[in-house]
């Protein structure tokens, strides 16, 4: 083999594989230019095989040459393929095409965001139209027009949470009933549902719950009328026509007379127990008239329902914690309530 042959043959196969490495895009591509320029039937090992042919000396000279090229080429296909792995997000080694794929998993709505849409939609069925208020409430609305003036005793009922220039977390969703009474002329029928903050947290208290409170102020509402929605409710609610439900006399100073509701339930130990599930009452004189509502002419009764506490009971949890723990294996067991 002719010295100038072997150095022309050797510099076209280099070219060649400089350019095609070049534009390799891919390891499979990588993997055929691996075996199109050093494989067994590529002209590097013919010209290789070819050296037996040689004498001694030409022998070791045409080797070095070849093996030089062999060399280089085997030094850009290692180059090539660590740019290319460098540049992709998926590393074709570690890929692995018969792995089963990751499902993404679906969310569920909250089982108190469920119970509180139950709630409205019987609460809408009885003609009661749905508003919201803010959470973050001025005194006036919170506790002053709901007849809890400053200093009255009746303000460290509540654990409040206050905020900077007289601002607070509403205690309770009654200061919506205040905002509809401004807004709106009676007849007036609503439901307010929302969160509502105190300091307050064992088994049965969350800092943050939420409530459904309800107003309707007409002429002639009367305390019977109250009874019949909380009852017509409460059995809806349950889908028991023979639950037991108890009215308390209780103290409220935006109602009079006031009311507390509970529930009869059998805990787990089998023993029956009452749950307080709500607050309510025939609105006071004084929130009519400082809402510039005629209390002579309209009257109302209003009420404040404990959305965990009716889930609890329909759901049969114990802890009221539980539902803001945000543990997945205690949320998806309500993904089809
Ligand atoms: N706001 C009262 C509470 O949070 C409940 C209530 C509402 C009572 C409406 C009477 C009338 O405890």
């Amino acid at each position: 083999m002719p010295g100038d042959t072997l150095k022309n043959d050797l510099k076209k196969v280099l070219d060649e594989a400089l350019k095609s490495i070049n534009d390799i895009k891919n390891i499979s591509d990588l993997e055929k230019s691996r075996v199109k320029f050093l494989g067994k039937k590529s002209l590097l090992t013919s010209l290789m095989k070819s050296l037996s042919d040689l004498s001694k000396e030409d022998k070791s000279k045409a080797g070095k040459s070849l093996n030089d090229v062999k060399t280089k080429i085997n030094n850009l296909l290692a180059e090539k393929k660590i740019l290319l792995s460098e540049n992709s997000d998926i590393h074709e080694d570690d890929f692995d095409l018969s792995m089963p794929g990751k499902a993404s998993a679906v969310g569920s709505i909250h089982p108190i965001s469920k119970t509180m849409d139950y709630a409205i939609q019987i609460f809408e069925s009885l003609k009661f139209e749905c508003v919201e208020g803010p959470e973050i409430e001025d005194e006036f609305h919170n506790f002053t027009a709901l007849n809890i003036p400053e200093s009255h005793p009746a303000r460290a009922m509540h654990d409040t949470f206050y905020l900077a220039n007289n601002y607070l977390l509403r205690t309770h969703t009654s200061s919506v009933q205040v905002r509809a009474m401004d807004e709106k002329e009676p007849p007036i029928r609503i439901i307010a549902p929302g969160k509502v903050y105190r300091k307050d947290s064992d088994i049965t208290h969350t800092p943050m719950f939420h409530q459904i409170e309800g107003l309707y102020i007409d002429k002639d509402v009367s305390f019977s009328n109250l009874k019949s929605i909380i009852n017509i409710f409460l059995k809806s609610f349950f889908e028991e026509d023979n639950l037991k439900i108890r009215f308390r006399p209780s103290y409220f100073p935006f109602t009079e007379p006031s009311a507390e509701v509970d529930i009869e339930y059998i805990d787990s130990k089998g023993n029956k127990n009452w749950l307080e599930i709500l607050g309510c009452g025939m609105v006071h004189p004084n929130v009519l008239d400082t809402a510039n509502i005629d209390s002579s002419i309209y009257s109302g009764y209003a009420f404040g329902l404990g959305v965990e506490r009716l889930a609890m009971l329909k759901l049969g949890i114990t802890d009221l914690r539980l539902f803001y723990e945000n543990d997945l294996r205690f949320l998806k067991q309500f993904q089809r309530i």
